[in-house]
């Protein structure tokens, strides 16, 4: 680069140490603001924003500089809108919580910028990735083989599975190739299977004994259809978790019928995985240490800022077989060290953001403990929750937390349901949500926020009793249904 002679100038993008200092503590301001408001703020009741969206929709960024003030100014009123998802009362969908030392880390990680594809670049940066990778595949008890990697989530972690899977099974013959999942598997399987080139047709979903759980037995009838048709069975998928209710699908079972036909086991453990960490889940998790693949969502069940998410393949050769592209222009590469990864030859990215430490150091600070105690507390503020609404005779529990997941109805119709969630919501401080299960609406409750009190899980259960009884006194009943 040409520096104009004698002045010392550059670009004027980096600012000095002084202008730093600044930058940083008037973000570390802005930072800790949001930190208080996550302790006891609310998850709804902030305005929708809908004239401010259309003010940003217009704006266009400035050819000079906005003073930082105005910048956080923006920043603040844009995140003074909409549904605060990572507020304590947050128990809808599969809750997102946000680690401050995963963030902290994000900044250091950028400042720093490693370029962490090809471990030749960055060993020290790549070996400590690695290091939480080998955390991830022990812990799961996968074999020496084992590789894992980090992408964006959950749905990236199963396109990756889904290619690895196919290209081991049905290599060159997608066309013949088929799927085997249950009826609450996550959305993103089936999209990963569309893109790896499998029709809807070709994604086989497979009956449950219990209408939560995908059955061992109708897989297996299944894949003996498709062998004796001709067609070639790539993978079983089971959840360690479903996003539906949380329910485990036997993954022991699953895991023989895929070892019978020599097919792919993966397991999606975006929601249930972490429970792992924690000896109820280990129970629960049981054969999860059978699966040629697992996903996990750090970003859920680990508490990290949205944009991670892992695969562990129990066979770090089946991710070079898919991914390990040539290219001219990484020649460089070639003087890797053996023992360390190059996870861009392992996964579908090249360029990627140094993940691993974002994993690395809220682990490193906070500890393992830390971890296991929050997820033990979300199991048990589940089972409470369940036993209190159980208790009372407004509320049909339809399924029961296997995990830190209930649904429920109360009196009344799909549309008494509606409105009762309505209700509920209507202070703001906790959001619930709703779901489909054997044609009905039932109510739903995640606990995951390693910020969920008892406190704000008492007030949770208080509202919904309140929304059951009034939907009793309109005079609905309420109707019987699975029990999970
Ligand atoms: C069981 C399950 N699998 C996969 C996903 C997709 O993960 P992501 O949203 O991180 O892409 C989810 C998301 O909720 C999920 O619950």
């Amino acid at each position: 680069m040409e520096r104009t002679q004698g002045t010392g100038q550059t670009s004027g993008l980096d600012p000095s140490p002084a202008e730093t200092s600044e930058l940083l503590a008037a973000a570390g301001e802005f930072v800790g603001t949001l930190m208080a408001a996550h302790r006891d703020g609310d998850v709804l009741g902030h305005p929708r924003g809908d004239d401010l969206a259309r003010q940003l929709l217009a704006a266009r960024p400035p050819a000079t500089p906005t003073p930082v003030e105005d910048a956080l100014a923006t920043i603040g009123s844009v995140l003074a809108t909409g549904a605060d998802n990572a507020a304590p009362g947050e128990l809808a969908y599969i809750p997102g919580s946000g680690l401050l030392a995963a963030a902290i880390a994000d900044l250091i990680g950028g400042v720093a910028n490693r370029y962490t594809g090809l471990s030749a670049f960055a060993p020290a940066a790549v070996a400590l990735e690695q290091g939480v990778l080998s955390w991830l595949t022990e812990l799961f008890g996968l074999p020496d083989t084992a590789q894992g990697l980090l992408l964006s989530g959950g749905s990236a972690a199963n396109l990756t599975a889904v290619v690895a899977a196919r290209d081991a099974h049905a290599s060159g013959d997608v066309g013949r190739a088929c799927l085997y999942v249950g009826q609450h598997a996550h959305a993103s399987v089936r999209k990963a299977a569309w893109i790896a080139g499998f029709t809807d047709a070709q994604v086989r979903v497979c009956a449950s004994a219990d209408g939560l759980r995908l059955d061992p037995e109708a897989v297996r009838i299944a894949i003996k259809q498709d062998l004796a048709d001709g067609l070639l069975p790539v993978a079983v998928v089971g959840a360690a978790g479903t996003t539906n209710t949380g329910s485990i699908d036997p993954l022991d079972e699953l895991a023989d019928v895929a070892r019978e036909y020599g097919v792919w086991f993966h397991v999606d453990a975006a929601y249930g995985g972490f429970f792992q960490l924690t000896e109820r889940g280990r129970q629960l998790l049981t054969g999860i240490e059978r699966a040629d693949s697992i996903t996990l969502d750090p970003h859920k069940s680990l508490f990290l800022p949205f944009g991670t998410g892992a695969l562990l393949v129990r066979d770090r050769a089946y991710l070079a077989a898919s991914f390990a592209g040539e290219a001219d222009y990484l020649r460089a590469a070639e003087e890797e060290p053996p023992a360390l990864p190059d996870f861009s030859a392992l996964g579908p990215e090249l360029t990627r953001e140094w993940r691993g430490l974002r994993l690395w150091l809220p682990l490193a600070l906070h500890g393992t403990d830390a971890f296991t105690t929050a997820l033990d507390r979300a199991l048990d503020l589940a089972r409470w929750a369940a036993a209190e609404l159980a208790a009372d005779d407004h509320v049909e529990v339809v399924s029961a937390p296997e995990l830190s997941i209930l649904t429920f109805r109360v009196p009344g119709d799909d549309a008494a349901q509606d409105r009762a969630l309505a209700r509920i919501h209507a202070d703001g401080h906790v959001r619930l949500s709703s779901t489909m299960l054997e044609g009905r609406v039932v109510l739903r409750l995640a606990v995951l926020s390693h910020r969920t009190s008892e406190d704000t899980l008492a007030r949770a259960v208080s509202a919904i009793r309140e929304a059951a009884h009034a939907a009793g006194a309109l005079g609905g009943a309420a109707d019987g249904g699975p029990t999970g």
